[in-house]
């Protein structure tokens, strides 16, 4: 089975590619664009060195081979002109790069990327091995080509090229890549507050998102928090045989069943008590942005492969997925579910539950709400406990100031038309703590598509987006310097 693409009514994105251009149209820089034509073959192999390393952060066993990804971005980092290091922490390492020699005045930017990537399983789904890069059809075929280290990799090639073309960069930089983003940046944040001063920073430049659709270079307005539990039922000692035991013992099975039941009402919405309550209203001009992007439907339906879709009632699917919070069973174990039948009461069920959560929702407090709400509703002869494994805030854009000018017309430059305003369902845990911590901007401008399988077998990224994507990023330096440090701080907050 392959995944579908997500696909899109031609004429609606025909409409969208004709809306008007209210920027004047910029172009890249011809030395830039040459620079990176030039050494075309040379950026892909090394793209590909880097996606041949597993450096998958979930499992123990790789993480030889998330510190060698860590080794060998620093050094690739170096060799693009910028001076590198590695700090450890509790888990996988943080690579910080840096370049600070702008002229007196200029702004400081912080790149954040992530080198770590999900596992690969399952491996016989891929049509080409999933840590052996393969181009077919113009795209890059590899686990990480577009999450997130071929987009990361983008800004290392266009700060490359910039310094060896001009010498120098308009602007400071700071990178800063971690190796736990896939599984939740635990120990980011702590870095993030330890070492705000070396952080500091005037914007933070992100590209691990998706564009809307192909053809139109996309600025993300919000992401989605995230709250992760794991609730175990335990109900007798041990295994009981379901005809002796069955019907006078609690079944922890259709117990944790009874209980998952309660978090939805019948019409979608999220029935754990006080869930809404910091739920702030989107504002009426964010939806009007949201419901001038063509989105359809049925091609979703198509995209997905159902025959209905659902979600809290009231709402479009785009503010379902962007603008409210879920609560979602991810995974479920209990009893038997091998060959044929056997007849067994099971001890003990398990499930994986995780909410997207909105601005002001946090995980703390939505995690106390769950807490409590399986307290009330797990029946007698069973022992449920809910365990937090990790979270991370959701986020929303200023989108306006120096710095959103700089990248739309980057953006227009490299891809030949406006960028659109998207949201975001998914979630980058610490895009929330730059905002709390470092109190600077920050940009998600992202160069993937929708349908590229991020963290399915045959993940990848278009080619086209790929190198248009290190002349954008080029371009948006060449932009943010002609901007005087003040004028770009007066964005942020
Ligand atoms: N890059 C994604 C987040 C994302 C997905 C942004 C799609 C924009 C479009 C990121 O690597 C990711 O997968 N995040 C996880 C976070 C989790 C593991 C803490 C997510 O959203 O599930
Ligand atoms: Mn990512
Ligand atoms: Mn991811």
């Amino acid at each position: 089975m392959t995944l579908a693409a997500r696909t899109f009514s031609r004429e609606l994105v025909l409409n969208m590619l004709q809306l008007p251009q209210p920027v004047a149209m910029a172009t890249v820089s011809s030395d830039l664009d040459r620079y990176l034509s030039e050494n075309d073959n040379r950026i892909h192999s090394e793209l590909f060195d880097f996606l041949r390393i597993p450096s998958v952060s979930a499992r123990s066993e790789h993480a030889p081979d998330v510190a060698r990804a860590a080794d060998w971005l620093a050094a690739s980092l170096r060799s693009a002109g910028l001076d590198a290091r590695i700090y450890q922490t509790p888990g996988h390492p943080v690579v910080i790069g840096e370049w600070r020699k702008a002229a007196p005045g200029a702004p400081t930017i912080l790149i954040y990327g992530h080198y770590d990537v999900q596992p690969a399983e399952p491996l016989e789904l891929w049509t080409s091995p999933a840590f052996e890069p393969t181009v077919r059809d113009g795209r890059i075929y590899a686990r990480g080509s577009v999450d997130d280290k071929g987009q990361l990799f983008a800004h290392v090639k266009a700060l490359e090229a910039y310094l060896r073309v001009r010498g120098a960069l308009p602007v400071n930089v700071v990178v800063l890549a971690e190796g736990e983003e896939e599984v939740g940046s635990d120990h980011l944040a702590p870095f993030v507050e330890q070492h705000a001063a070396m952080l500091r920073a005037d914007a933070v430049v992100v590209s691990d998102s998706a564009m809307f659709a192909p053809g139109i270079p996309s600025i993300l307005s919000s992401l989605r928090g995230l709250a992760y539990f794991q609730i175990d039922v335990q109900g007798p000692a041990s295994d009981l045989h379901s005809g002796s035991y069955g019907g006078g013992v609690v079944n922890p099975a259709m117990a944790l069943a009874r209980m998952l039941a309660t978090l939805h009402d019948d019409t979608g919405r999220v029935a754990i008590p006080g869930f809404y309550e910091d739920v702030r209203d989107w504002g009426d001009g964010a939806r009007a942005a949201l419901r001038d992007l063509p989105f359809d439907d049925a091609h979703f339906k198509a995209e997905t492969g159902v025959s209905a879709l659902g979600g809290e009632s009231g709402f479009t699917t785009l503010e379902r997925l962007w603008t409210r919070p879920t609560c979602e069973v991810n995974g479920l174990l209990s009893g038997y579910t091998g060959e044929g039948a056997k007849t067994v009461l099971p001890a003990r069920a398990m499930a994986k539950v995780s909410c997207r959560l909105v601005p002001d929702q946090t995980p703390e407090r939505v995690g106390d709400l769950l807490r409590a709400h399986i307290a009330r509703v797990a029946p007698p002869g069973v022992r449920a406990t809910v365990t937090q494994l990790h979270g991370g805030r959701p986020w929303r854009a200023e989108l306006d100031g120096p710095v959103f000018d700089a990248a739309k017309r980057a953006l227009a430059a490299a891809f030949g038309r406006e960028p659109v305003i998207t949201g975001e369902g998914g979630s980058i845990p610490v895009v929330g703590d730059f905002t709390r911590v470092l109190k600077a901007p920050v940009l998600l401008m992202g160069f993937g598509l929708p349908g590229e399988n991020a963290h399915a077998p045959d993940e990848w990224i278009s080619d086209d987006n790929f190198r248009r994507g290190m002349r954008a990023i080029a371009t948006l330096w060449e932009e943010l310097g002609r901007q005087t440090k003040e004028r770009t701080k007066a964005t942020s907050r």
